[in-house]
């Protein structure tokens, strides 16, 4: 006797406009601690949030009501005013436009995916290049709650954080719709070749996240989006399909924003950066990417060079008494996982895995030790998990 098994590939020819349309109904979930929903987009006070999440407990709700959001909701969150002045935002602005001035000037400023180089402006790794260039930026940047509230809802904890900063200056041109990272950032042929429990999973190991830097009226082409798109299941292979992009371009959203702003949403969903049609405006955003422990980030980064660089900042606010603060500088640069490692090299003594990056540093901070020792014992770690 033979055993017929379910089909566990996703075939573009399986994808249809109707399924995909039917699945864009809104439920009926309620956000009680958002301050508006706008084109179906949940938005939240970042001031209101934060003070909620002081609470551990409303900060176990909030992550809830978070989640749901960006699974089976909207699959898009905004929260306005999440950076400003105590993040030294137009600071941030302003180094992040010394960087790109540098880089055109030098002649090795990047493309990117979907523009000719010159069209926009991106400063790769931005992460690191922050962190090694003004650290103490770095920190009061990346001290804010809200991304690591976010992050640690959708993600768990020992998240990974990447950034590129994108500028999109006037007359640079809409994208096509498209998913984000992983099954989104290749052909679909290749995506197809994932089976289907992995077309489910995808979306589940980053969080894609952008920080408006300037004022994004309109006319300055913000990201469109396409509310509940992440929920179908096929989408990874119907993107390209001229039906799907059809649909898109006759029923997406397109949200302003406000400088400090920052959008959160599902990597599965439909979305497109717009076309900036203004004279003047360089649109500028943080693009976050977020991993979570289990996936592989898209960006290597120098985790122990930005350690390096930010210790004496993280001590001197430690001393301010800013333990949250801290903890989420940490979170954002260190590398909270212990895997992959040598183990020969760097067994488990104490538990199921050796001391990892941002243990050493909280270590490190809580026993006082100083920067020399610190980069020392951080070496060390590196060296153990070199195989
Ligand atoms: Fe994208």
């Amino acid at each position: 006797m033979t055993t017929i098994h379910p089909v566990n590939r996703m075939r573009a020819s399986d994808c249809r406009l109707d399924d995909f349309v039917a699945t864009l109904e809104p439920g009926h979930a309620t956000y009680p601690h958002a301050a508006r929903t706008e084109s179906g987009v949940v938005i939240y006070d970042a001031d209101a949030v934060r003070a909620v999440a002081v609470d551990p407990e409303r900060r176990d709700d909030l992550r809830d009501e978070l989640v749901s959001a960006l699974l089976d909701g909207p699959g898009i969150v905004v929260f306005s005013g999440a950076f400003g002045a105590s993040e030294r935002l137009d600071d941030s602005t302003a180094t992040f436009t010394a960087m790109v001035a540098e880089q055109r000037a030098a002649g090795d400023g990047g493309g990117d995916h979907f523009a000719a180089p010159g069209a926009n402006d991106r400063i790769w790794n931005a992460l690191q290049k922050l962190a090694l260039r003004v650290p103490d930026l770095f920190a009061d940047y990346y001290a804010n709650d809200i991304l690591a509230l976010i992050s640690e809802a959708w993600l768990g904890p020992m998240y990974q954080v990447t950034s590129a900063i994108n500028v999109v200056n006037p007359g640079g041109q809409a994208q096509q719709p498209h998913r984000d990272y992983h099954l989104g950032f290749m052909s679909p042929d290749s995506a197809a070749r994932f089976p289907a429990h992995t077309h489910r999973v995808s979306p589940a190991l980053t969080l894609q996240g952008a920080i408006a830097q300037v004022d994004m009226p309109l006319e300055s082409g913000p990201t469109m989006y396409l509310p509940y798109s992440q929920r179908y299941e096929r989408g990874y292979l119907a993107f390209n399909l001229p039906e799907f992009r059809d649909y898109f371009a006759e029923h997406h959203v397109q949200l302003p924003l406000r400088a400090g702003d920052a959008v959160f949403f599902n990597p599965a969903l439909f979305h497109a950066a717009g076309t900036n049609r203004s004279t003047s405006i360089r649109r500028m955003a943080n693009l976050l990417q977020v991993s979570s422990a289990f996936g592989r980030a898209m960006e290597s980064v120098d985790r122990s060079a930005m350690l390096r660089a930010l210790y004496p900042t993280l001590a001197a606010r430690l001393r301010t008494g800013d333990r949250r603060g801290v903890d989420n500088v940490i979170a954002a640069a260190a590398e909270g996982y212990a895997f992959p490692s040598n183990l020969d090299t760097d067994p488990p003594l104490v538990g199921m895995h050796g001391e990892t990056q941002a243990e050493l540093t909280h270590r490190a901070l809580a026993t006082g030790l100083d920067a020399a020792d610190f980069a020392a014992q951080l070496s060390a770690l590196d060296e153990r998990h070199r195989a």
